[in-house]
């Protein structure tokens, strides 16, 4: 792509794929890489600037590929190596950068390694300490073959790595490397907060207080000093920004913001956790946004494959004055597939596919009003989610609809400078200063005050700018500062 100018994901959107659900290719039910090359005008379309893949390595699926059995290889249900230089060359093509989702904290059961590479995993003859593993139950798993435990933060069929081991370190950065010979434009590192764990692996403490970010109920009994977030994650970090040299990466670390400081050392950004679940309350998302934008290194979120869309976190009444918010905010923004149409979650199967709970969150994309949406001729992996109510095709027709107010913030939001500043505001009201304009946004039932401005440039509704120095109940605006 010619000379790569510096920090281009700086006021950006980055588009997330979750590649199984957005396009089908070969009527199989399950999204592909050949689905997403022939849906990136969609995404350019938009004004992204990137698309993040969901993991496309080779898994036996416990989790959907972050369980990984081949760090370098293509999972032959989305296709071949060819169709992701196809997928590359594509995105490249229509200015879009290419971000895959790397998962350097542990590996599929089923990766060669666990049988030849043993030394690379974590053992031990019983189960050696009290930590819990994130989806339930114990961090220990018995062995079948070697009648010894092994750690895991995730699910049993994903065994923790262990970062503290030379040949680990090099056998991913290996992995690394040959996806940017590919032409990948950076990483989205798959959670780094369990990268490095307490050498001694001693106890966790029982919790003081409640989690800083919602968790499973059974782990959010412990204080995870000692199962993650080791303090040395710097040196883990450091590797990998060594074998990725200046690409782009962001971070899942699943910390409060005050934590993340050690990450942000080598990472170009991390999620904004903190102010992604605030969700709609005022006083939790104006100290979170306040907290975040200390940091000037937040990606901000509106979903992602884990946690509930945007769309049904933050209802109906609020959904455009929240997008309005969000997508108003400094820095670079990143949104998952389906949340610019307001996509809600979806129907979940049952018995689920996911035994986490997460199968509503990752419905097929719904490309126009067909049966499947246009998502596959054959049977979807996942049910979508009425395509009739929600689509592309329709959203495209429609001046008023989620997905026009989307495509003005994304390109609105690159002319409003690096300055953001929370100002005192009215009740149930965020009021952020963005140099040259103001963003008002009310999330209460009450028309509110906010500050004067000469002209609005941007409406979370029609109307909602109308009356000056107002902004209506679960309304939102954008205007110019009065010179
Ligand atoms: C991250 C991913 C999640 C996955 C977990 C284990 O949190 O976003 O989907 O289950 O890591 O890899
Ligand atoms: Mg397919």
């Amino acid at each position: 792509m010619g000379r790569v100018p510096l920090m281009w994901w700086k006021d950006e959107l980055v588009y997330q794929v979750y590649v199984r659900s957005f396009q089908d290719s070969d009527g199989d039910g399950v999204g592909d890489l050949r689905g997403v090359t022939s849906r990136l005008e969609h995404i350019a379309g938009l004004g992204a600037a990137a698309v993040w893949l969901s993991p496309i390595y080779r898994s036996p699926n416990a989790d959907f590929g972050y369980d990984v059995s081949d760090f370098v290889a293509v999972d032959p249900s989305l296709g071949k190596l060819e169709d992701f230089d196809e997928l590359i060359s594509a995105a490249h093509g229509l200015g879009l950068r290419v971000l895959l989702d790397f998962v350097p904290c542990h590996s599929s059961i089923e990766h060669p390694w666990f049988r030849e590479r043993p030394d690379f995993y974590v053992w031990s003859d019983a189960p050696a300490n009290n930590w819990r593993a994130s989806f339930g139950g114990s961090a220990w798993e018995r062995d079948s073959v070697t009648e010894r435990y092994y750690l895991h933060s995730f699910y049993p069929e994903q065994a923790d790595l262990n970062w503290r081991h030379p040949d680990v370190r090099a056998a991913m950065s290996e992995a690394l490397r040959f996806w940017l010979a590919r032409g990948v434009d950076g990483f989205r590192l798959d959670a780094l907060d369990r990268l490095l764990k307490d050498p001694e692996l001693r106890d966790d403490p029982p919790a003081t207080a409640p989690p800083p970010l919602p968790i499973d109920a059974d782990d959010a009994r412990l204080l995870h000093i000692h199962s993650r977030n080791a303090p040395d994650i710097g040196t883990a970090l450091q590797t990998i920004r060594d074998a990725v040299g200046d690409a782009f990466l962001t971070g899942e670390v699943y910390l409060p913001v005050l934590d993340l400081a050690p990450y942000l050392d080598s990472l170009d950004m991390v999620f904004a956790f903190e102010v992604m679940h605030s969700n709609a309350d005022v006083q939790r998302l104006r100290m979170s946004i306040a907290a975040s934008l200390g940091t000037g290194k937040q990606g901000w979120v509106l979903s992602n494959h884990d946690f509930r869309r945007f769309a049904s976190r933050i209802g109906e009444q609020d959904l455009r004055a929240a997008t309005v918010l969000t997508l108003s905010l400094p820095g670079t923004a990143f949104l998952f597939q389906g949340d610019e149409l307001g996509l809600p979650d979806g129907p979940a199967p049952d018995p689920p596919l996911d035994r986490n709970g997460r199968d509503a969150f990752r419905s097929p994309m719904p490309w126009d009003r067909s049966t499947h949406g246009g998502f596959t001729t054959g049977t979807p992996w996942l049910p979508t989610f009425d395509p009739p109510t929600c689509n592309v095709a329709d959203q495209e027709q429609d001046p008023s609809s989620e997905l026009a107010l989307v495509r003005r913030l994304i390109s609105l939001r690159r002319g409003l400078g690096d300055q953001a500043q929370l100002l005192p505001s009215e009740p149930d009201t965020i009021v952020l200063a963005r140099g040259s304009h103001v963003v008002a946004v009310n999330l209460g039932d009450a028309p509110r005050s906010a500050p004067v401005v000469e002209q609005i440039v941007l409406e979370a509704r029609p109307g909602d700018g109308e009356e000056r120095g107002v902004v209506p109940a679960h309304g939102a605006w954008i205007g110019t500062n009065i010179r």
